[in-house]
C-alpha cells in the first residue's frame, strides 16, 4: 500500500556558500525519498534556505549589499549544487517568499490569539552568529557562547513569547510513548532528560533588527528568525489552506537535521505543531558531525571542502556514496578525500563494475549479446538467489532506520558474492567447453544480481543505476514497486549494451603525486 510520506532538510543560512556538512543532510535525504518512491511510497521531498536574521544582515552588511542581494545571489549556489549531485527535491523554499511570510504571520496571529503567544519584556545575553539568547547558566567563560565560544552581547527589549513551558509535559509523554521519534538513540536521552528539566517561554520577537517578517499589527517587531524558518516545513506545503498539500502530507513527517539543531527541532517545533494542534513529527533524526581531516572545518583554518569540486573531481555518484558509506549515520565522521579516492578503487572500481564489466564480457562473447534463460541448475545457483532475496530484506530494515551504511553493506555483500559466483563458476571455461546448458544459468544468474543491485543501488547512485540498467540491455526496472526489487525472470532475451567501465580506477601513488604537485 502507498504511503504519504514528507522528507525534509534543515533550511540552510544564506551568509555562507554550500559545503560538505550541507551536502551530506541533503544526499541523505535524497536518498531516503528515491528509496522510499521506489518502495511505491507517494513521498514528498523539501530542502530550502534560511534568508532572515542577523547573521544574514551583519554578514550581507560587511559585503556591501543588502540582505536581499547577498540572499539572492547565495540561494544560487545551492540550487545549482543540488542540482550537480542529482537532488531531485520536489519543492525549494525560501524564506523570504510571500507564500512563507504570509503563513508565518497566519501562525504568529493564530497562536497571539489563542495566548500561546504574549507580549513581555526580556533582557538577557545574546549570541549574534547564533542567533540566539544564552541561558545564564549556560555562559561561558567570559560572557562567551557556549556552542561557539564567541563574545554575546547584552540586549533588553520588549517582546513577544512563545509559551513554551507549557509544553514541556505533553512534549515527555509523547516520547515516552514514541521513542523513535528521535533518533538516534542518545540524542533521544539527551532532549528527554532536558525536557524533564522543565522548559522556559521562549522570547521570539526582536525590536533591534529590521530583516525579518513583521509582528502582524506590531511592525515594530519583527519575528525571531528560528519561529520564522521552522514554520518553512509547513508553509511549503500551503498550510493551512483548504485542500493543501499538507493535508497530504503531514502525516509521516520526517526531519533530518545535524546534531547542532536538535533542540530546535526536537523541542520548540513539535511544541509549536502541538500548539497548532497538528502531529509533531514522526521523526527527527539528527546526524552527525564532520570534520576535516581530524579537524574542525572552518573559512579561517581554510580546509572547507568545496562539495562542487569533488563531484568535478570524482562525479556525484561516487561522493554521494562516499558520504553515506563511510560514516554510520548519527556518528560523527572524519572527511578525507584519500579515503575517498580509496573507495572508489575498492567498492565501486573492483567490486561493482567488475561485476558489471566481466559479466558483460562473457555475455557479449559466448552468449551472442543476450541474456541467456536459466537452464541446468546447480546447489550453487540456490545459495546465490537466497542471499539475494535475504539482502532485500535486510537492507529494508535497515533503510528504516536510515542506516545507509549498513544497508550498502549488505548491498556489497550481494556484488561481492556475485563476483566470487564467476570465480566458482569459471563461465571462459564453461565457454571452451561449449557446456552452453550451465553457462546459460550462470550467466543469467549473474544478471539477475546485477538487475537488483543496480535497482538497490539506485537512490545512492541515480546515474550509475542508469548506466547499469541500459548496459544490462533492460528497461523500467525503477519503477515497478517492490516486488520487482528480487527475482524477475523477464529479463532473459535483452540485448546487453556494454560501454565503458563505471568508474576507472585512480593509481594511488599517482593520485597522491598530483595532490602533492597542486599543494
Ligand atoms: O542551522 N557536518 O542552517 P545552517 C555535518 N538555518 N552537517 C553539517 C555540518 C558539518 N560539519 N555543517 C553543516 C541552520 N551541516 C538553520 C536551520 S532549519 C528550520 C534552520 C548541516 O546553514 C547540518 O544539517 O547553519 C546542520 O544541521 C545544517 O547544515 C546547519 O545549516
Ligand atoms: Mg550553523
Amino acid at each position: 500500500m502507498s504511503k504519504n510520506f514528507y522528507i525534509t532538510t534543515p533550511i540552510y543560512y544564506v551568509n555562507d556558500v554550500p559545503h560538505i556538512g550541507h551536502a551530506y543532510t541533503t544526499v541523505a535525504a535524497d536518498v531516503i525519498a528515491r528509496y522510499n518512491a521506489l518502495r511505491g511510497d507517494n513521498a514528498y521531498f523539501l530542502t530550502g534556505t534560511d534568508e532572515h536574521g542577523q547573521k544574514i544582515m551583519r554578514s550581507a552588511e560587511a559585503k556591501g549589499m543588502t540582505a536581499q542581494e547577498l540572499a539572492d545571489k547565495t540561494v544560487v549556489n545551492f540550487q545549482e549544487l543540488w542540482k550537480a549531485l542529482g537532488i531531485r527535491n520536489d519543492d525549494f523554499i525560501r524564506t523570504t517568499e510571500k507564500r512563507h511570510e504570509k503563513v508565518v504571520q497566519t501562525i504568529f496571529s493564530r497562536l497571539l490569539e489563542q495566548g500561546d503567544i504574549y507580549k513581555g519584556t526580556y533582557e538577557g545575553l545574546y549570541c549574534v552568529p547564533c542567533e540566539t539568547y544564552v541561558p545564564e547558566a549556560q555562559v561561558g567563560e567570559g560572557q562567551t557562547c557556549p556552542d561557539c565560544g564567541r563574545k554575546l552581547e547584552k540586549m533588553t527589549e520588549e517582546s513577544y513569547f512563545f509559551r513554551l513551558s507549557k509544553y514541556a509535559e505533553p512534549l515527555l509523554e509523547y516520547y515516552e510513548k514514541n521513542p523513535q521519534a528521535i533518533l538516534p538513540r542518545g540524542r533521544y536521552n539527551e532532549i528527554v532528560s532536558f525536557l524533564r528539566g522543565g522548559l522556559m517561554d521562549q522570547s521570539i520577537s526582536r525590536t533591534t533588527i529590521r530583516w525579518g517578517v513583521p509582528v502582524p499589527g506590531d511592525d515594530r517587531h519583527v519575528i525571531y528568525v528560528w519561529f520564522d524558518a521552522l514554520i518553512n516545513y509547513l508553509s511549503a506545503l500551503d498550510y493551512p489552506e483548504e485542500g493543501g498539500k499538507w493535508q497530504t502530507f503531514w502525516s509521516v513527517v520526517h526531519h533530518l537535521v545535524g546534531k547542532d539543531i536538535i533542540r530546535f527541532h526536537a523541542v520548540i517545533w513539535p511544541a509549536m505543531l502541538l500548539a497548532l494542534g497538528l502531529n509533531p513529527p514522526e521523526r527527527v533524526f539528527a546526524h552527525g558531525w564532520w570534520t576535516v581531516e581530524g579537524e574542525k572545518m572552518s573559512k579561517s583554518r581554510g580546509n572547507v571542502v568545496d562539495p562542487f569540486e569533488m563531484v568535478d573531481l570524482y562525479g556525484a555518484d561516487a561522493f554521494r556514496y562516499f558520504l553515506l558509506r563511510e560514516v554510520p549515520f548519527g556518528a560523527d565522521g572524519d572527511f578525507s578525500e584519500r579515503a575517498l579516492v580509496q573507495r572508489v578503487n575498492s567498492d565501486l572500481a573492483n567490486d561493482l563494475g567488475n561485476l558489471l564489466n566481466r559479466t558483460l564480457q562473457m555475455i557479449d562473447r559466448f552468449c551472442g549479446g543476450k541474456i541467456p534463460s536459466l537452464d541446468e541448475v546447480e546447489p550453487l545457483d540456490k545459495e546465490i538467489r537466497n542471499v539475494l532475496e535475504e539482502i532485500v530484506n535486510s537492507l529494508d530494515g535497515h533503510m528504516d532506520l536510515f542506516a545507509f551504511d549498513e544497508a550498502l553493506k549488505d548491498l556489497w555483500s550481494l556484488v561481492r558474492r556475485g563476483n566470487k559466483y564467476i570465480d566458482e563458476t569459471m563461465p571462459w571455461k564453461l565457454g571452451k567447453e561449449e557446456n552452453l546448458p550451465r553457462l546459460n544459468t550462470v550467466m543469467h544468474n549473474l544478471c539477475q544480481v546485477l538487475r537488483t543491485a543496480a535497482i538497490l543501488v539506485s537512490p545512492f547512485m541515480p546515474e550509475t543505476a542508469r548506466k547499469m540498467e541500459e548496459q544490462l540491455g533492460l528497461s523500467g526496472i525503477f519503477e515497478a514497486g517492490k516486488t520487482a526489487f528480487s527475482w524477475d525472470t523477464s529479463i532473459e532475451g535483452a540485448s546487453i549494451d556494454k560501454k565503458d567501465v563505471l568508474f576507472p580506477r585512480r593509481d594511488l601513488k599517482e593520485w597522491e603525486e598530483e595532490k602533492a604537485r597542486e599543494a
